[in-house]
This record gives C-alpha cells, structure tokens and sequence, in this order.
C-alpha cells in the first residue's frame, strides 16, 4: 500500500508541532523518520493514526484520500502503530492483548480467546516472535512485549506499520532482533514507518530517510549517507560525532549519593544500594537501557520518590527526605527526560524542578543507614 501525507499541519496552541508536511511511504519500504527531540514525529504519527486531528493536510491510501476520526478508523484502513510508550495491560495475557478492542465472539456472546490465540501462535510462527499467547505481558521482557505489540497489529492485517522510538527501550541484542523481525515483514510486504534519532541504526535498515527539524521536512537521505551527514541534516549545523573534549579537571566532590535504593509499589528493589559522588566541574553520566531504574534514581534523588536507605548530601547537607516542593531555588535543577508530563501545560520542553535546603541537617555517618 501507497501512504501519502500531504502538507499536514497540527498546531498546540501557538506551537506548530507539524509545519505541512509532505510524506510517500512505498509500498513494502522502511522509511525512517529521523529527528531530534522534539522535532514532531510523534505527533505526525499521531495524526496518521487518527489520535489527532491534523489542522491542515490531506492523508492518501493508494491515492485515495481517507479521513480517520480515531485508531479504529487507521487500523481499518490498514495502518498499525507500536507507540513509544507501550499500550498494553500488564494483567493480560499475550492473547487478551492480541484480542483487546477487537474482540471476536462465540455464540452465546462468549469472547472467542481461542481463535486469538492461534491468531497469535500463527503469527509467532511465522515471523518467528517465539510468543507464548498465555504468557502474562508484565512477566515478559520488554522485547517481547514490544513483539506482542506488532503482533496485536499483523493481526488487524496491518500493511504500514508505525514504529514509534521501537529501540528506546531496548538492548543491543533485542535491536538486532528487532531490525531482523523489520526486515522480514517488510520481505512479507508491509511498510515500516521506523522512527529514531539513533543514526547506526536507520543506516542499517531504512531504504529511505526523511529528516524533520522543528516540525518541518528539512531533507531525505539514502541509507549511504553518512551518519554525520544525517546529524548535520537532523540538527541544522555541523556536528562533530568524534570526541572533542579536553580532560577534565575536576574539583572537590561535592553532590554524593549513597547507598540509594528504591522500592516499588510492590516491593520490588528498583534501585538497588547506588553509589556514585560528582565533583565540582564534574560531568557524569548515568547509562543503561530505559526502564532500568534511571528514572526512579533521579525522582529519589529530587525527593520525588521515597527512598528506602541511602543518603543523597549536596555540599555535605543531607537532601534525602526533602520534599521539592518545600525546598528553595538555589541549589540544584533538573529537566525531565520527555516533555511528556508538561507539554500540555507549557509550549516549553524543560522545566525546572528546584529543590535544595529542606533542612540544614549536617551530614551524618547513619544517614546511608536503613532510616
Ligand atoms: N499533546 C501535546 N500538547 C502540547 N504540545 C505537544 C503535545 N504533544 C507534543 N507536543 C509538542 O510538540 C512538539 C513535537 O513533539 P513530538 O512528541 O511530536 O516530538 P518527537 O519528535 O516525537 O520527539 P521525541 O523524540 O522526544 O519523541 C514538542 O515541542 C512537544 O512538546
Ligand atoms: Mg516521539
């Protein structure tokens, strides 16, 4: 199937997240949507799977003009969406989630699980997902639960299938699975709308590139170009990809966390006895793949989680324990990962979360203890 976007526009508010914007997605091509943070992929996805309402544009299956008034009227047409942050209901099975929102029944008004889930081992089969469809989703690891997620998409006969920052959350091993699961169903004749900023990857597998920049189409690439080419494309000026920094020289340590650990709702240890102290001057960076505790680190930290033991001290003042709310702007800041959470309220992706002297306890030899 032929997607043609054609001039689409959607504004929030004053900001335009989506400038007319012109689109032709082949039929059975990987066509990476590239951009930075920000640069309105989401939302033009978003409008192709009817979530939203373009202000402006005109969306063409095989050169017919469709209208979609929500994801019912998308997936009818066609069009599946992985989104970036994943849909699914923890609680279901592989199958139930296959099922849910397209429920087949039985006579009687039973719901018809069965068919669903040889709808689900077939598919599995075929591609080889290796999915269990009784398995419970929050039991399965991240990939494969992204993998039940475009199967909950081949099986409303998906022929584009949009894929949202797909390898976000995943290892180095389940983006390689993931770029041979693209390739075979592309080799079955779907399109993948394959969205990311990470430009290893997009070289890898797209056969065609469009780059966005602040909601406007600013170019295409060929899969031969360089990755510095496409970052020079996807951020608007020279970039230099190699290391260009002089060794650095830090000074005294003076924010240090110890022995942090978090808990969850249920219990579970999500952070578990971090250590780690930054110098005055001092970058540090904190790596790992999504959802493995980075988020939970720095709401405790910023005294937005409860943390179970540990200290957090700035300039030896203990924080830990510090509601942000009560605390003065001066010492520290943080700008959350996604403008998720505020861009509803605020046209401004950042905002600051100020937080610092709660309380002038002086640090205490116990305070890593179990309080
Ligand atoms: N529902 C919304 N209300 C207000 N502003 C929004 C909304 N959704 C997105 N935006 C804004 O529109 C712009 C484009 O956001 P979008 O999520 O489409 O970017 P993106 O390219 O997908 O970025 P990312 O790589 O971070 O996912 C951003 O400035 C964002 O803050
Ligand atoms: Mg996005």
């Amino acid at each position: 199937m032929k997607l043609e976007l054609q001039g689409i526009t959607k504004r929030f508010g004053p900001l335009v997240a989506n400038d007319s914007i012109d689109l032709v997605i082949e039929p059975a091509e990987i066509h990476a949507l590239l951009g930075e943070n920000g640069a309105g992929k989401s939302t033009l996805m978003n409008v192709l799977f009817g979530l939203y309402t373009a202000d402006e544009g005109k969306i063409l299956l095989d050169g017919e003009e469709r209208t979609f008034r929500g994801p019912r009227d998308a997936l009818a047409a066609g069009i599946g969406m992985v989104h970036q942050h994943f849909m699914l209901v923890p609680v279901f099975t592989v199958a139930e989630s296959v099922m849910l929102g397209h429920e087949d029944v039985r006579g009687g008004g039973l719901l018809d699980l069965e068919t669903a889930r040889r709808r689900v081992k077939e598919l599995s089969d075929r591609f080889g997902f290796g999915l269990d469809p009784d398995a419970v989703v929050e039991d399965l690891p991240v990939g494969v639960q992204q993998r039940v997620e475009i199967v909950k998409a081949l099986a409303r006969e998906a022929k584009v299938l949009i894929l949202d920052e797909p390898t976000a959350v995943l290892t180095p091993q389940e983006t390689d699975d993931l770029i041979e699961i693209m390739r075979q169903l592309k080799d079955a004749g779907t399109s993948i709308v394959f969205i990311t900023h990470k430009l290893r990857e997009v070289k890898a597998v797209a056969d065609s590139i469009t780059v966005i920049r602040r909601g406007a189409v600013v170019g295409t690439a060929e899969p031969s170009a360089s990755e510095n080419e496409l970052a020079e494309l996807m951020v608007g000026r020279a970039v230099s990809l190699g290391l260009d920094k002089a060794v650095a020289e830090p000074g005294e340590e003076t924010f240090v966390v110890e022995g942090l650990t978090v808990r969850d709702a249920t219990d579970q240890t999500v952070v578990d006895d971090v250590s780690f102290a930054v110098a005055r001057g001092e970058i540090l960076a904190v790596a790992g793949v999504q959802g493995n505790g980075q988020t939970e680190l720095t709401e405790a930290i910023l005294g937005v989680l409860p943390s179970a033991a540990g200290s957090v001290t700035l300039e030896g003042r203990e924080l830990r324990g510090c509601a942000p709310t009560r605390c003065s702007p001066r010492a520290w800041g943080s700008s959350p990962r996604t403008a998720r959470s505020t861009a509803s309220s605020s046209t401004s992706r950042w905002r600051r979360t100020w937080c610092s002297t709660c309380t002038t306890r002086s640090p205490s030899p116990k305070a890593s203890g179990s309080t």
